[in-house]
């Protein structure tokens, strides 16, 4: 098969011209646009505004290595990067955004093949989605997480920050002293050090088979983080000799394991959505149900903050995600296929775990409980979620009556209120902050708790909400409640002091109010005027779908194939 990318540098006569011209003021010489060599794309999401990518224009220069060495030819581009902690009002309203910009700029360009450098939590899923979109070879590079920070003798990571915070509002930790730990903490190159949203992510691509062994894990400061993306960049270049795309490798089977692995590592509850999306991508049938069920036998194998006690980088020196896959190896779908051409049994048939501490066994696992428990009832028709390994195990059964913030505002104003009426059994309920109501369906479920109850030494209370919640978070805190508040969802017709049962163990989420009285609230609901009449923020508020469906805008499901439909020039 003539590569792709002879389209444009193949041409003769004026269009071959002004293809070729152009890229030659960088010095590349005649003989690369050929045809022998398969032009890899560099999908570069570095930025410093993306302090977590910040590292990967040097990274790139290890994966250009790669590909040369191979016989292709790099070329490496920017896309839409999106800076977890700098973007507002959150990075995931941008998500969708980024992905039609990965999606375009791959299927306009003379690509062959594709890596996709991702980091930040976002920077992942809008990548992939991308990337599945169009359909040519493509392989992850994940940046690495960072170093565990070390504040006043202990390891620190931002599972710590909100920790932090509470101490903070309680005065038991000064300013000066929350600086101190502001340098303490991200003291490496890399992403967050625990197992938060974006080493989710790249377990994600690994587990899926989309990136190599050890993309999960190794520190962004080793070495031979760098190795990889040298090896990624040989990979790239077999993938589009061999012509094996993501469709190939995104079966059903691919998700499931994906899902199963998220378990075990007690990944983030952001995942859900992330997988969800990338499922509609390349029309694998995928629910928010498939996450419990598949991960009902899973243990928690990774003692891995939040839902324990180490790093990302302990994982790596215990063995890595590989050991984690191979202890799952009775569990999960070993034929699966990977992007480097072996199975994913075969990748990890000889990892071995060195630290039974950091990875438990099947037998002896960190924790009984792992996954997600998918919570439905009256309150939450089409579902929400929570996770049990980062939650309190005396709130899995609970009823309590409802505080009920209408909004994030409100709740800012008002949680700390001295008169606010709320004691440590009541159901702290958040409203609005959905894909549609915030709109972007930002990490605020984790509401941290009004002072007046950490003053009593309470540092959990059940929590419930239409939003996200941090990677690194934790507490017995439900979310992502469909249908959401902002569109009539049921959520939208809680009233304080209405009682409210949360049963993990029965899947329940339960408002106890009657229809009848249900119905009356309904009528008068007053949907929010957003106030956004323009722009992309009010395509996505039109478009964009509910939780359970991974908020994609509608338009984005499915793909559209690697063919340029209007061919000028
Ligand atoms: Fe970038 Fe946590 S802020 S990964």
């Amino acid at each position: 098969m003539p590569l792709r990318s002879q389209e444009w540098f193949g041409r003769t006569g004026k269009d071959g011209f002004i293809y070729r011209a152009w890229m030659k003021n960088q010095g590349f010489p005649h003989h690369l646009f050929t045809g022998e060599k398969p032009v890899i794309g560099i999908c570069n999401t570095w930025s410093e505004l993306t302090p977590c990518n910040a590292h990967f224009r040097d990274l790139a220069e290890a994966v250009k290595r790669g590909i040369w060495e191979a016989g292709g030819f790099p070329l490496e581009f920017p896309v839409m990067s999106l800076g977890e902690c700098q973007i507002k009002p959150t990075a995931m309203l941008f998500r969708n955004l980024a992905s039609m910009d990965v999606e375009e700029s791959i299927r306009a360009n003379s690509l062959d093949g594709v890596i996709l450098m991702c980091g930040c939590d976002k920077t992942t899923p809008s990548l992939v989605m991308g990337a599945a979109s169009v359909d040519i070879p493509a392989l992850v590079l994940s940046g690495g997480p960072m170093l565990a920070g070390r504040y006043k003798g202990k390891k620190i990571g931002t599972s710590d920050l909100w920790r932090f915070a509470e101490d903070f509002k309680t005065g038991q930790m000064s300013q000066e002293e929350f600086v101190a730990a502001e340098a303490c903490m991200a003291r490496s190159i890399g992403h967050c050090a625990p197992m938060g949203t974006a080493s989710t992510m790249a377990a994600m691509v690994e587990a899926l088979g989309l990136a190599l062994p050890d993309n999960a894990t190794i520190p962004a400061a080793d070495s031979r983080r760098k190795v990889l993306a040298h090896m990624a960049g040989i990979e790239i270049v077999n993938l589009v000799r061999k012509g094996v795309k993501p469709s190939d490798i995104l079966t059903r089977q691919a998700f499931e394991n994906a899902i199963m692995v998220n378990a075990a590592l007690g990944g983030s509850t952001n995942f859900i959505i992330h997988l969800l999306a990338i499922a509609g991508r390349v029309g694998v049938d995928l629910t928010i149900d498939d996450f419990d069920k598949l991960s009902a036998q899973i243990p928690l194998l990774a003692n891995v903050q939040p839902s324990g006690e180490h790093f990302v980088e302990d994982l790596f020196y215990a063995g890595g995600l590989p050991a984690v896959i191979r202890e799952l190896r009775g569990f999960l779908h070993n034929d699966a296929m990977t992007i480097n051409g072996k199975t994913l049994g075969e990748n990890c048939a000889s990892a071995e775990c060195y630290d039974p501490d950091v990875i438990g066994s099947v037998e002896k696992p960190f924790k009984p409980e792992s996954g997600i428990a998918v919570l439905k009832g009256n309150l939450s028709p089409y579902g929400a979620v929570l996770k049990p390994s980062a939650a309190s195990p005396h709130l899995m059964q609970h009823t309590g009556r409802a505080v009920v913030f209408e909004n994030i505002d409100d709740y800012k104003t008002r949680v700390d209120d001295p008169d606010l009426d709320i004691d440590p059994s009541c159901v702290m309920v958040l409203k609005n902050v959905g894909p549609r109501g915030y709109p972007g369906m930002p990490e605020v479920g984790n509401m941290t708790l009004p002072k007046k109850i950490l003053d009593q030494g309470v540092h959990d209370m059940v929590r419930i909400s239409d939003g996200r919640m941090s990677g690194t978070g934790f507490g017995t805190v439900v979310l992502h409640v469909s249908p959401e508040a902002a569109v009539g969802g049921p959520l939208a017709l809680v009233q304080n002091g209405d009682l409210i049962t949360l049963d993990v163990e029965q899947r329940l989420l339960h408002l106890h109010v009657d229809e009848e009285e249900l119905a009356r609230r309904l009528a008068s609901f007053q949907p929010l005027n957003l106030g956004y009449d323009r722009g992309y923020v009010n395509l996505y508020i039109r478009h964009v779908t509910q939780a359970h469906e991974g908020a994609d805008l509608d338009f984005l499901r499915g793909g559209s194939g690697p063919v340029v439909r209007r061919d000028s020039h």
